[in-house]
């Protein structure tokens, strides 16, 4: 079988290797079983990228990333870097990537499985069959804004400076991705800023608002302010379906989302750019939990956000749904055994590692493609 998906490995750094290998294992298991073929590379990033080349992201990876179908990427950073000058820190190579691919449109799903209600620390009337989406701008705002950086001042004191910007058709991009998406579930968007205190803020809120009016009157849009969708997502996240906001809200609110399923462990997201003259998006897969540098080595980190990343890939970037519900169905079997990773143990379930997880699942494949 021959294969164009061609896709980029980047495990970086703490459990990133660990988790991404038990996905290799399961990209192996199509290959294997003739479901679907891969064409993979595996490349360093973050800390590990600096160790071994001085840079968080060598030039031949960027381009061997911008001429990838999909890059696959596990987590980058940890205390061995945190002492290095910010431009060479593992978290670089990561925004490097995000940046020069044009991957402004971050989704992060979360999804509650029935099986996990009790792994959240929040009451399971207030989590069961949470299905939310926060699509998250990813390449502008005050992680890229300029100018930056912090400058001595004439009396010996400093001045930190970042600045978020956002241009129209920046925010109508990403807000274009939230209501596509909506049209395909349940119909509403939450747009969320500080339209209280920050211009930009109030012109997001604007120009969301004019492209709803003139491209979607048929979907619900609600506007929030940042601290309020904080509040509202643990006090009531099931009246939330996609929420769209800024680079730094999104990657705040997605964590809280996050929790909400019981664990980072469990969140997956794709990171896509603008459809090419051919339809293709160049896109990036990566688990939101980070690097976990304390559990890291020792075969204890969950798997399933990374996995399910690598589902998202097969959706998003390669049009295989079946597949990607494969993958699915499996990790929804995993969890209605009750085998768990350390992050969603419960009592009565059955504790097992970050391979051991791997294993179950593709043993739940095999039973699911028999
Ligand atoms: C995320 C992470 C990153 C971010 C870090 C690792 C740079 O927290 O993807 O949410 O802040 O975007
Ligand atoms: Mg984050």
């Amino acid at each position: 079988m021959s294969s164009n998906r061609k896709i980029l490995v980047l495990p970086g750094d703490g459990i990133g290797p660990e988790v991404m290998a038990e996905v290799v294992r399961v990209a192996e298991w199509f290959d294997k079983r003739r479901i679907a073929s891969f064409d993979m590379t595996e490349d360093l990033v973050g800390g590990a990228a600096y160790d071994a080349h001085g840079t968080p992201l060598h030039n031949d990876t960027m381009a061997r990333a911008l001429a990838a179908d999909a890059v696959l990427f596990g987590s980058v950073g940890g205390p061995k870097w945190e002492h290095l000058p910010f431009a060479l820190r593992p978290e670089r190579g990561l925004l490097r990537l995000r940046k020069e691919m044009d991957l402004f449109a971050n989704l992060r799903p979360a999804l509650v499985f029935d099986a996990l209600i009790g792994a959240s620390t929040l009451k399971p009337e207030v989590i069961q069959g949470l299905d939310l989406m926060i699509v998250r701008e990813l390449t502008g705002g005050v992680y890229f804004g300029e100018p930056r950086g912090v400058e001595l001042l004439a009396d010996g004191t400093r001045r930190g400076i970042n600045t978020q910007v956002y241009t129209t058709p920046e925010i109508i991009r990403v807000a274009r991705v939230a209501f596509e998406l909506a049209r395909k579930r349940r119909n509403r968007v939450c747009s969320v800023e500080k339209a209280n205190v920050m211009e930009s803020g109030e012109m997001w809120r604007e120009e969301v608002q004019k492209l709803r009016d003139s491209d979607y009157p048929d979907v619900e849009l609600q506007h929030m302010y940042a601290d309020n969708c904080a509040m509202q997502l643990v006090r009531n996240p099931k009246q939330f379906d996609v929420i769209v906001t800024d680079n730094l809200f999104g990657d705040i609110l997605s964590d809280c989302a996050a929790m909400l399923t019981g664990s980072l462990g469990m969140l997956p997201s794709a990171s896509l750019g603008a459809p090419d003259a051919s339809g293709r998006r160049k896109a990036l897969y990566e688990p939101v939990h980070g690097s976990a540098p304390d559990i890291a080595g020792k075969n204890m980190a969950n798997p399933l956000a990374c996995m399910l990343s690598f589902s998202m890939m097969l959706r998003y970037s390669f049009d295989l749904a079946e597949e990607a519900d494969l993958v699915d169905q499996a990790v929804k079997r995993v969890l209605d055994a009750g085998i768990r990773t350390g992050d969603i143990m419960q009592p009565g379930m059955k504790k097992v590692s970050t391979r051991e997880m791997g294993d179950a699942l593709v043993q739940e494949l095999e039973a699911l493609a028999a």
